[in-house]
């Protein structure tokens, strides 16, 4: 472990079939104004609406709602929000859906009492919040983000065409989740797969940067080998109890931090999604998907040890008898037959992309990368691989 590190995250986990009769408990902690944010239907389509209003109710509360928030939640959505919080004095945000209902939660806890444009100051800015914060807590309906336990703020400002993304400290983070793998079982296929490309995502961004020994290397290691395994077997029966348990617990796990600790890290097929999306409204697992093979075509010589590594210690490639080059690239390749095994989107025309788009989502995307530096003209190059 060569980078010293802090670790603390005040998120409360409630995981498991019955962790729901946890909610009555956690709201006494909490004044009578709840807020409640969801999205189009899903959450009254299986019933959970009506079970956690029925806690509310029974627990006292004045309920008020913001509906409707859409995937890659908007900025607009996020100040109607932020205007409910100041005109009803909200005491506790209850985020009841995916990533986008949680980052949208997010959003307006720190929004609401914010002097000044909050998209600015925040999510353009990066400054730190000192204004009032609303406590959030989440009842997640769908793995992938790992938004359930983290300060992570992914909002679209569609007027700006800009998707950015803003990680914020522990007084953001949700401070209680509560995480029920039967909710996820009527999330539609598409989205399953977008969730569980996103886990791989973010577990692959960590992986492909540096090259000391790092335990936290092996964790992730650990951790992608298990989300193989559950994804054959949830796509093969998508209620089956024991993968889409692991599944969500390893989307947390994938990002609540511990697997990024004492690590560099990459986060440019993250980037370039964001704009992505921003362009084309996609689904953002889809994306990453679509970007990850380019992508690693294109950087992995500058981390070849550790592409290598991937492909023997994920997909079990034999490679003693291949040179760098072949066994990097085998492991890549491995990765795509997976993606195209799970039936998930491998260009960006599928995504709705326009060629016109490439340069502007090329010019618009945050520059970094691991491995390698990326700038405009290769993230290009990137777009045009997998147009
Ligand atoms: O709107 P409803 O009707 O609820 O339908 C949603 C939505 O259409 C549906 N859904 C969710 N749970 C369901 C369900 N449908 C049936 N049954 C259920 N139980 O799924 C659709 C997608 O939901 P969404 O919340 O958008 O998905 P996801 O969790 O993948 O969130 C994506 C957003 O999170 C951001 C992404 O960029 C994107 O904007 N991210 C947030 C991160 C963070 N906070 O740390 C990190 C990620 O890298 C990511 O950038
Ligand atoms: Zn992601």
């Amino acid at each position: 472990m060569k980078y010293d590190f802090n670790y603390y995250n005040p998120t409360k986990i409630y995981f498991g079939k019955n962790s729901l009769d946890s909610l009555a408990g956690e709201l006494a902690n909490y004044g009578k104004n709840i807020l409640l944010v969801y999205g189009k239907n899903s959450v009254k389509k299986i019933g959970l609406y009506d079970k956690v209003t029925d806690i509310l109710k029974n627990a006292g509360k004045n309920i008020f709602e913001l509906s409707g928030v859409k995937p890659n939640p908007s900025y607009s959505q996020l100040l109607d929000g932020a205007e409910t919080v100041r005109k009803n004095n909200i005491d506790l945000i209850l985020a009841l859906g995916g990533g986008s209902v949680i980052d949208c939660s997010k959003g307006i806890s720190v929004s609401a009492y914010c002097d000044g444009d909050p998209w600015e100051k925040y999510w353009v800015n990066g400054e730190t919040v000192t204004n009032k914060i609303v406590p959030v807590g989440s009842i997640l309906t769908m793995a992938g983000t790992g938004s359930e336990m983290n300060g992570g703020s992914v909002i679209t400002n569609e007027e700006k065409m800009l998707k950015n993304g803003r990680v914020f400290g522990p007084d953001v983070y949700p401070k209680f989740s509560i995480l029920n793998p039967e909710f996820t079982y009527s999330v539609p296929v598409y989205q399953m797969k977008s969730g569980i490309f996103d886990i791989m995502s973010h577990l692959m961004e960590q992986y492909f940067s540096g090259d000391d020994d790092n335990v936290t290397d092996y964790v992730i290691e650990g951790l992608l080998k298990s989300l193989i395994v559950s994804t054959r077997a949830a796509l093969k029966d998508p209620e089956d109890y024991e993968a889409r348990s692991n599944i969500m617990w390893n989307a947390t796990l994938a990002l609540n931090t511990v697997s990024g600790l004492s690590k560099t890290q990459d986060w440019e097929v993250h980037m370039i999604e964001h704009q992505l999306g921003a362009y084309t409204d996609c689904a953002h697992g889809m994306g990453l998907a679509v970007i990850s093979i380019p992508y690693y075509k294109y950087i992995y010589k500058d981390g070849i040890d550790k592409f290598v590594r991937y492909a023997k210690n994920i997909w079990d490639i034999d490679v003693s008898a291949m040179n760098k080059d072949e066994a990097a690239l085998a492991g890549i390749e491995k990765l795509f037959d997976f993606i195209k095994e799970c039936g998930i989107p491998t260009t960006l025309r599928e995504l709705g992309a326009a060629e016109e788009m490439l340069p502007k989502i090329a010019e618009s995307s945050v520059k970094g990368g691991g491995y390698r530096h990326m700038d405009t003209e290769d993230i290009l190059s990137v777009l045009k691989a997998c147009y």
